[in-house]
């Protein structure tokens, strides 16, 4: 899809369709009234017939009128100003990118940025762009007839006024989160026998490949064993499938200066291990590595966006499989960091890969280190399917991260790692347990990565409810590459 942004005048303006808004009661924005002038009344006299009344996500769509040079015109209800906010602003986007999908239209101009659609028009840009992307996403790739690709494939941004230079860079910014989302949302659908760790490593390679900017290497177990990454490979026993460790250096900025480092989760798919998870929706467990599918994600969009910054992408993948030589409740491992571990449940797989790959991340001298993970099921409990889990061990950090999430819509909710929770850990023969019980399932979670991360500042993303959609919508959501996309912008902005 291809995205533009230009002043014009609608009713000059060539194009497969127009969409204007109006406002519940009948009130038109200012491109909708100047359409309305030169189309003899067309709109008003519409709107006075009762066709559209402006209500939040109703659209209309009119063909051939008058003195109009575009061969369609959606008008899109924008409801009361007075009652605008973030949650309708992106109903009625996601309306009209839906209603313009059901046309033929192969190109749109959309005048919804300077006629209250939503807080400014940065944001209306960065939402349309993501829901232009979202409605067409097609995840049927593997069907041996796929559907049709999106007949819409050009978007341009057309105001009243002159764009700024600070808007149009919002737009390609827009663009290239929504690709790493689409990179994300590709890897993370595909099924556990295709998307293996050597598949993953094999996409690490190939982003180093497109981009002189990005340094990929992948460690192989046996240099795992060297490093002492015990607790990592005690994961990958049961599995026929090599675990890899991948890192991606993004270098935007100053040798000199700290990385930022992130740590996605890649565990191809979870069955449990001997701890084996019942049958039902146990094929969800392939998104188990959405984790690190948004590292992707990020990785592609902050090289397309060539951010002056430094970030490192750590992956650890592996599959986490039952078997003969697989690990077993009450194992003790080493972990690279020397503490040991009891491994009471090998269902609690995510943070025996995360730990050592959060020691590993010290070597890079970070500046921030960001955790993302689809760590518990207690957390889809907790929080649903709206915002992630979110701990730190730094207040500023916490604070960027649920700004960020606010700015992209992308949301995090803060939970305690307070000390109080930290005995449950306790293990008779080891360091800590694995797990620590039914009560507070997120928490203990991110607790046991805290006793990892103490050497720098630190974020756990828990994104089990938000990674993605299951049921009849089954399909992942591309979070929170957006999120994590803004944050960094809003860290060379801060510079
Ligand atoms: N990958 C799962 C967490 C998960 C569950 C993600 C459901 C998305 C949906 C993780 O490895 C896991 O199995 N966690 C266990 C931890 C428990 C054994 C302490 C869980 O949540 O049940
Ligand atoms: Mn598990
Ligand atoms: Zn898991």
């Amino acid at each position: 899809m291809e995205f533009s942004i230009k002043q014009s005048s609608p009713e000059k303006l060539k194009s497969a369709c127009l969409v204007v808004g109006v406002f519940e009661g009948g009130k038109l924005s200012p491109a909708a009234q100047v359409l309305d002038k030169a189309a003899e009344h067309a709109l008003s006299d519409v709107i006075a017939r009762g066709d559209m009344s402006g209500k939040a996500t109703s659209t209309l769509l009119l063909h051939k009128l008058p003195g109009i040079a575009a061969e369609r015109v959606l008008l899109v209800g924008l409801g009361k100003a007075s009652e605008l906010n973030n949650k309708t602003s992106l109903d009625i986007i996601d309306a009209t990118f839906k209603a313009l999908h059901a046309t033929p239209a192969k190109d749109a101009a959309l005048y919804i940025t300077d006629e209250g659609v939503g807080k400014d028009a940065a944001w209306v840009i960065k939402q349309a762009v993501l829901s232009a992307a979202e409605h067409a996403f097609r995840a049927d790739s593997m069907k041996s007839k796929p559907s049709k690709a999106a007949t819409l494939k050009n978007i341009t941004f057309a105001s009243l006024e002159k764009p700024s230079t600070a808007l149009k860079n919002t737009l390609e910014q827009a663009a290239a989160i929504s690709r790493g989302m689409g990179l994300t949302k590709a890897l993370a659908n595909l099924p556990g026998n295709i998307c293996t760790p050597t598949y993953l490593a094999a996409n690490a390679l190939a982003l180093d490949k497109a981009h002189k900017s990005i340094k990929t290497t992948v460690l192989e177990e046996k240099d795992m064993q060297k490093l002492g990454m015990g607790s990592f490979l005690s994961v990958t026993r049961g599995s026929e499938q090599p675990a890899k460790l991948i890192t991606m250096e993004y270098s935007g900025a100053d040798k000199k200066q700290k990385p930022i480092v992130l740590v996605g989760k890649g565990i191809t798919f979870d069955t449990g291990g001997i701890s084996l998870k019942p049958g039902a929706d146990m094929d969800e467990m392939k998104y188990d590595m959405c984790g690190a599918a948004s590292v992707f994600g990020v990785m592609q969009a902050i090289a397309e966006m060539g951010l002056k910054l430094n970030v490192v992408g750590i992956i650890p993948t592996c599959e986490n499989m039952p078997s003969g030589k697989a690990t077993k409740p009450g194992d003790i491992v080493t972990s690279m960091s020397g503490q040991t571990i009891e491994i009471l449940n090998t269902d609690a797989e995510g943070r025996l890969i995360l730990c050592d790959a959060l020691t590993y991340a010290a070597k890079f001298n970070p500046d921030t280190v960001i955790d993302i993970a689809t760590l518990t099921g207690a957390c889809v409990i907790a929080l649903g399917h709206v915002a992630s889990g979110m701990f730190s061990n730094e207040v500023k950090l916490a604070q960027e991260l649920i700004a960020a999430g606010e700015q992209t819509h992308d949301r995090v909710w803060q939970m305690p790692l307070w000390e109080d929770y930290q005995p449950l850990l306790d293990s008779n023969f080891a360091d800590m347990a694995n797990i620590g019980g039914r009560a507070g399932g997120t928490i203990t979670a991110a607790c046991f990565l805290a006793r990892f991360t103490k050497d720098y500042r630190w974020a756990h993303l828990d994104i089990a409810g938000t990674a993605n959609l299951s049921g009849k919508n089954k399909g992942a959501t591309g979070r929170p590459v957006p999120l994590l996309t803004q944050y960094l912008i809003n860290r060379t902005a801060a510079k």
